[in-house]
């Protein structure tokens, strides 16, 4: 049994993580799946702001049937930078076209990193840490509890890009950009831990990977049951109705892909999605099959030029031991297979 700690800024692609991670409680509970647990989700700033994301979060956990799960915010800002948001490619709202129940008395009244102690000191090797949002959180955490990464059952990563291009600037991935600190902070903490205890760091040369498309979507919906919404570039962006499954859960990752299908597009990668935290959700749970090698990794927290550029030495020219396994390979269409099996689970067909 895999249980699982998610710190999230949702964020479209970080909904299409809880889609798959509360799917995949479902599947394992039916054996079809390996058995998963969602123990808990923190929240920080990034695509929308701390209370923004956290309404978000509660939001989907809640179409999903989950409102028994613990949603608590932790930093409003990164270490020592201003909160940074990005409307364009989430939306104002941070869920693109899509739309869900805000209900702030569903957010926990616990700050994040006690949520994470508790769970971990309770759980000791249970847990993995999913983190698909800057790294603050995780920083604190690791300020609070140094023995965290023994704590742990694993940590996966969603950020930083060891080829460019950047998605945020030529040579930085975004989560990496908000909060260079945090995340140069965290891979010092790992630093020579045996390798089985490193994060594994998705980074965009792999969740790039992940392309989605309207076809992709529209055989997601058929597998649930649902009629097709055929989201297209020709359509008036930001216009026209939105999606009618007849299943909230389905309407929420339909609006809100083809706001993303829309970002991409205007950024020149084309009528596409990545979807990186679902990868990162999939990896965690052991889903998505990953090859990763062990590696030094830092981060530049001090030029504005490189700000939240990840470094990674695989030569050993740094004569450090390293301190993170970046993801090398993985397996496009079967990510997709796992995630449409997840979201018809999730949507409760
Ligand atoms: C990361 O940045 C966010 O916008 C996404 O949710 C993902 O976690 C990709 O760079
Ligand atoms: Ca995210």
């Amino acid at each position: 049994r895999v249980r699982v700690l998610a710190d999230v800024d949702t964020g479209i692609d970080d909904a299409c993580a809880l889609v798959q991670l509360v799917g995949a409680e479902r599947l394992g509970a039916t054996g079809e799946a390996p058995d998963v647990e969602l123990a808990a989700v923190t929240v920080t700033g990034g695509n929308a702001s701390a209370r923004q994301c956290a309404l978000n979060t509660a939001g989907v956990l809640d179409l999903l049937g989950r409102p028994d799960v613990e949603v608590a915010v932790g930093a409003q800002a990164p270490l020592r930078r201003p909160a940074e948001t990005t409307p364009e490619t989430h939306g104002e709202q941070g869920l693109g076209h899509a739309r869900v129940p805000w209900r702030p008395e569903r957010i926990s009244p616990r700050p994040a990193v006690d949520v994470w102690l508790e769970e971990l000191r309770a759980h000791p090797g249970e847990t993995v840490l999913l983190c698909t949002a800057p790294l603050t959180n995780l920083a604190l955490a690791l300020r609070a509890e140094p023995r965290l990464p023994e704590l742990a059952a694993g940590v996966v990563i969603m950020g930083g890009a060891f080829y460019y291009p950047g998605n945020t600037t030529p040579t930085a991935e975004w989560n990496t950009w908000c909060d260079p600190d945090a995340a140069k902070e965290v891979f010092a903490a790992f630093e020579g831990l045996p390798e089985e205890r490193l994060p594994i760091v998705c980074a965009l040369e792999t969740t790039e990977r992940i392309e989605y498309t309207p076809v992709l979507l529209d055989s997601l919906l058929a597998q649930a049951g649902a009629a097709p919404v055929g989201w297209s570039r020709e359509q008036p962006r930001h216009e026209g109705p939105l999606a009618d499954t007849g299943d909230p859960v389905l309407d929420v990752l339909a609006d809100a892909l083809r706001f993303y299908f829309e970002f991409h597009d205007d950024y020149d990668q084309g009528y596409v999605a990545h979807l990186h935290d679902l990868f990162a959700a999939q990896a965690a749970t052991g889903q998505a099959v990953v090859t990763t090698s062990a590696t030094v990794v830092d981060v530049e927290a001090e030029s504005e030029l490189l700000r939240g550029t990840t470094v990674h030495d695989d030569r050993g020219i740094w004569g450090r031991r390293p301190n993170a396994r970046r993801v090398t390979g993985n397996d496009p269409d079967a990510v997709f297979a796992a995630f449409a099996q997840a979201a018809r689970a999730a949507a409760g067909d």
